[in-house]
């Protein structure tokens, strides 16, 4: 039977500091490997939504705002935001601790979808889940638009079809 999770019961945070090995000539985090940090937590959120193996379906945002130097505490907050059938979009956030004065400050985020899969790697349906935040029920509601246009650019839903979108360009346009 499906049912109803809450996003906090599967949040995963990651904390961690950033290795010289990790950096470029700048002293700056790759790129890739914040990709990969956001990937690991992302799918350990989705897993532990779904109680099931899952796999990276698709990077459908990344938003780099801020370098990452080395030495810095870096902390990447995943949440499942929405529930589809088999597949799961995930919020990553990513914050860089300030540990001499105190505080963080919230460096890049992205947003990833991972697919549940059988014994045999193919798609298994999932439990729901619950909004509750009002930050949780925003990025919820926007899921929908995410997906189609996630769909469509991968070639998989055909423009037209994307119904979520095109409300969203007509309400931009009036
Ligand atoms: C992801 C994967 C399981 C999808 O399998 P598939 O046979 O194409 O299955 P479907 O087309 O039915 O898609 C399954 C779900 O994934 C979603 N999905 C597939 N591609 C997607 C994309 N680009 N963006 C968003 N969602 C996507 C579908 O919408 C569907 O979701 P739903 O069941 O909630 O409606 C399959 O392509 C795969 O195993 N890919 C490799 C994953 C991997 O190895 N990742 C790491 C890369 S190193």
């Amino acid at each position: 039977m499906v049912k109803k999770k809450k996003v906090f019961e599967s949040r995963t945070i990651l904390t961690d500091t950033v290795l010289p090995s990790e950096t470029n000539a700048l002293g700056n985090m790759f790129g890739g490997e914040l990709l990969a940090r956001m990937d690991r937590a992302g799918s350990i959120a989705a897993q532990r939504h779904s109680g099931r193996v899952v796999v990276t379906a698709s990077v459908n945002h990344v938003a780099f705002k801020k370098s990452i130097s080395q030495g810095s505490i870096v902390t990447i907050e995943a949440s499942v935001s929405r529930v589809f059938t088999t597949s799961m979009e995930v919020f990553i956030d990513v914050w860089v601790e300030d540990y001499v004065r105190g505080g963080r400050v919230k460096s890049n985020e992205a947003i990833y979808t991972f697919v549940a899969v059988d014994d045999h790697g193919h798609p298994i349906e999932i439990d729901e889940i619950e909004p509750e935040t009002d930050l949780e029920k925003e990025r919820y509601q926007g899921a929908l638009q995410r997906r189609q246009l996630s769909l469509v650019l991968a070639g998989k839903l055909k423009p037209h079809e994307a119904t979520e979108i095109k409300v969203l360009f007509d309400k931009l346009e009036s």
